[in-house]
């Protein structure tokens, strides 16, 4: 049940205007008290923690955007509906990608300067095997899964971490770490005459927390139905189906199968599809067929205003037609 807060948590630090003040810490509904003085004592780190929850939450809706479950807010809590506070595949989705972006954001401010506490990963220097030089400001990636580990796993640490959801919590929250470190790139700029390239140099940096958000999303796709095993004096989560190969750190788990998002239930904080726009030649769960739940659709002819015949001016601007587009859209009954 005290992991229904972390939802509560996420929608209310995304939503506050900034964290400045020990006493804004104390305000923060959901964040429990070892959370409380962490914040109090990182206050500047806080407002990366505030961006990180944001991106969280709009990578997951851009994520979901086609599906039936579609990363919604609610404006009743909890937040993101039942679905999220049981231990079901959109949970682990939605633990995984908030704990990474908090690592992210948090790394992003370092390199930018804004924090006192961090900068620059000062280990990444000399030339590489390859024969570049490493130069200019490497992505502090360690700092921000540092930090990301105290501040989000303390909620699950702070049980004990013997609850199945508790192990299952740890278990996402580190994969979506994860995902940032399995793509982390090496970023270059080129030295000499005319960009010959004779020098070159290059830092490490974070990917584009579009690429985070996809790979979370393929884990989701592909993630592992587990269940809590003792192993020797100690709690485990193992695949429920034997046949399967054992999850790695890097994929998601789940405890609990998820409802089929057809129909609203607001008591369990499922809107359920109708309204929702579907493709009609798509056969994937973002076809009419499927996202409709077989309820079939409405057709809807609609004006679509778009830029065109553009023109580039000399020099420097383009110039576009305002034109009317009529498109079919399609929406589930
Ligand atoms: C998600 O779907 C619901 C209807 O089921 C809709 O009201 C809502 O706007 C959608 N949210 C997003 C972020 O697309
Ligand atoms: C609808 O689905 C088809 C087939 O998957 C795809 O080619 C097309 O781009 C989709 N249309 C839209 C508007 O997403």
């Amino acid at each position: 049940a005290r992991a229904s807060h972390w939802d509560k948590y996420l929608a209310k630090l995304s939503s506050v205007g900034s964290i400045s003040e020990e006493e804004t810490c104390e305000k923060l509904k959901g964040l429990i008290q070892r959370q409380v003085q962490m914040c109090k004592r990182n206050l500047e780190v806080m407002d990366s923690v505030r961006r990180g929850a944001q991106l969280a939450i709009e990578e997951c809706q851009y994520q979901f955007r086609n599906r039936r479950w579609n990363c919604s807010t609610l404006d009743s809590l909890p937040v993101f509906g039942k679905v999220v506070t049981q231990g079901t595949r959109e949970a682990a989705f939605v633990y995984a990608i908030s704990s990474a972006g908090v690592a992210f954001a948090v790394t992003r401010a370092c390199s930018s300067g804004e924090l006192d506490k961090c900068g620059c990963d000062r280990t990444v220097h000399g030339v590489s095997p390859q024969g570049f030089q490493w130069s200019g400001c490497s992505d502090n990636i360690a700092y921000g899964v540092a930090f990301s580990q105290s501040f989000v796993d303390v909620r699950e640490r702070s049980k004990g971490a013997s609850s199945s959801r508790a192990l299952m919590n740890l278990h996402n929250n580190e994969a979506g770490r994860k995902a940032i470190l399995t793509h982390m790139r090496v970023e270059c700029k080129c030295h000499g005459v005319s960009g010959s390239c004779e020098v070159k140099t290059c830092w490490r940096a974070v990917p584009p927390f579009r690429q985070v958000g996809h790979a979370l999303k393929e884990k989701f796709d592909g993630a592992t139905e587990v269940e809590p095993r003792r192993v020797g004096s100690s709690r485990a989560l193992v695949p429920r189906n034997a046949q399967f190969k054992p999850h790695t750190d890097e994929d998601l788990v789940y405890l609990e199968p998820s409802p089929d998002f057809c129909e609203q239930d607001m008591r369990s904080g499922v809107l359920g599809t109708r309204g929702r726009t579907c493709n009609k030649t798509s056969k994937a769960i973002d076809g009419c067929e499927l996202l409709c739940c077989g309820r079939g659709f409405h057709t809807a002819q609609v004006e679509l205003a778009e830029r065109c015949s553009c023109k580039f001016h000399w020099c420097c601007f383009v110039k576009c037609r305002q034109c009317q587009r009529l498109v079919e859209l399609h929406t589930c009954r």
